[in-house]
């Protein structure tokens, strides 16, 4: 009798896991592309991998997905795809692209019980393609002068002069730099000069070829000055350009500048990839109005390379070490934070940032516990960011120079710094910078309560 009193119980213990087992894989079965997959790939990844998106490939239809679907699970499961480097358990951000845990394991499922595609007949793909701006029909189009692209699979470097010319002076609200080629042109980041009413802005060369670009001293060939010598006035990151990034318009009344009568964009380091294939790049500015003048003006600060903060020790760094950099500033007014963009090259590894109260405090910035200098972001915030006036703002940042460092340019590794024979610092990628720009307004009560990415 005892053995079958045991056996019993045993009995119902195989019987009860193989029902459960039975639903659990059941309820994988059911896991298919048009209900579960398609919502994770279109939000997360389409924005992307769509027409001119930038990427290598399309992620519209079930077969676009399906027949991938192997390297889909694993650049998912090493959270390669989607590029989101900061990391989302320190702070958010508005365009924020990145997979939970539940999300990846869906993926992983439906990859392994036969990538079953459902009612695929009301998949309804977003349609993204980089060459439409996010940001709507713009008011005025500003051609970059086109550049020929050559298919020597090199990388390439120029300063571009886009200047353009209107009837009167108007305010404006954002610039955005479209690509004509997204898959070619890697970033480019924009100042605008504003010219006193005599100066003509078409004067001078368009376009410089350069390993070290920096517009600082190609105002003869470019013909920057006004006519009476004297310095335009400026307004830095007038636009900027990364791989795949979005246009951000803030919301109405913050940000913007006034465009002078004659001026002129300068795109200070357009970085065209490499490519195969000769073609024509004719990228454009496009141009959004505003009404009247910003009610909130926006301003930077930058630390670090060509910045108003030093970097501690300076950024030096020897053969065979792992070392570690800081930068700090300290904010004598109140201030809201809505965008920032933190930039190491190469053999950067970790990237930190935040706000040190007077009262001992800390308010989270940005962790980038593992640095990928291919994708660098403009973080705008989801609300802005106060920071109340005596805080110190800190960088802290840490940089292998190591042959352990699979990014190391070089082998055997060298001395890496920032070069500062031009003034100022070298932009090639073999060099290192650290930088941390902070956009920001003067704070007003209630600012965060204010949506970013409402507008
Ligand atoms: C911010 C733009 C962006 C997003 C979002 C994005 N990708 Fe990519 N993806 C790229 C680019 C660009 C490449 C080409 C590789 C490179 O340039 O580093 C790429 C490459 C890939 C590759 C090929 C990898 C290889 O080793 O060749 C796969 C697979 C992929 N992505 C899947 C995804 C999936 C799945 C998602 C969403 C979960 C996603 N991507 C989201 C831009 C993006």
């Amino acid at each position: 009798m005892k053995p079958l009193r045991l056996a019993k119980p045993n009995l119902w213990v195989a019987l009860l896991s193989m029902i459960s087992f039975g639903f659990y894989s059941c309820s994988k079965k059911d896991i298919t592309f048009s209900k579960n997959i398609a919502p994770i790939i279109y939000k997360n990844c389409t924005p992307c991998h769509s027409q001119n998106g930038g990427a290598p490939f399309t992620f519209l239809t079930y077969s676009d997905v399906a027949q991938r679907a192997k390297m889909i699970a694993f650049v998912t499961r090493t959270h390669y795809m989607p590029p989101w480097p900061a990391d989302k358990n320190y702070t958010h951000f508005i365009n924020e692209k990145t997979l939970n845990e539940n999300e990846i394991q869906l993926i992983q499922d439906w990859f392994k019980n036969g990538k079953a595609p459902g009612d695929t007949t009301d998949l309804k793909p977003p349609v993204y393609n980089a060459k439409i701006s996010v940001l709507g029909t713009p008011d005025l189009i500003i051609p970059v002068p086109p550049v020929q692209i050559l298919n020597d699979n090199s990388d390439r470097f120029y300063i571009i002069k886009i200047p353009y010319q209107l009837k009167k002076p108007q305010y404006v609200k954002a610039v955005e730099f479209m690509a004509g080629q997204p898959n070619i042109v890697h970033h480019a980041n924009g100042h605008l000069l504003l010219y006193d009413g005599h100066t003509n802005p078409f004067d001078g060369k368009r376009i410089i070829e350069t390993n070290d670009p920096n517009f600082e001293s190609e105002f003869d060939a470019l013909k920057l000055l006004n006519a009476n010598g004297n310095k335009p006035e400026r307004v830095h990151s007038a636009f900027n350009y990364l791989p795949s990034s979005f246009g951000v318009k803030y919301p109405e009344g913050i940000g913007g500048f006034l465009l002078s009568v004659n001026g002129t964009f300068v795109a200070n380091d357009i970085h065209y990839g490499p490519s195969r294939k000769q073609m024509m790049d004719s990228s454009k500015l496009y141009v959004y109005f505003a009404n009247k003048k910003p009610e909130r003006p926006t301003y930077e600060i930058m630390l670090g390379t060509n910045g108003i903060a030093p970097i501690v020790p300076p950024l030096q760094i020897q053969p065979n070490t792992i070392s570690k950099h800081t930068t700090e500033i300290t904010i004598y007014n109140d201030i809201s934070i809505l965008t920032i963009n933190p930039h190491m090259h190469l053999i950067g590894t970790q990237f930190k940032a935040y706000a040190l109260k007077p009262n001992g405090d800390t308010i989270r910035l940005i962790s980038i516990p593992k640095w990928q200098f291919r994708w660098q972001y403009f973080y705008t915030f989801t609300n802005p960011i106060k920071i109340p006036k005596g805080s110190i703002i800190r960088v802290e940042s840490e940089f292998d120079n190591t042959k352990n460092n699979p990014n190391n340019p070089f082998t055997p590794p060298r001395l890496i710094g920032e070069r500062n024979d031009h003034g100022g610092a070298s932009m090639r990628t073999t060099d290192e910078m650290l930088q941390f720009i902070i956009t920001y307004m003067p704070y007003q009560k209630g600012d965060e309560k204010i949506e970013l990415n409402k507008n």
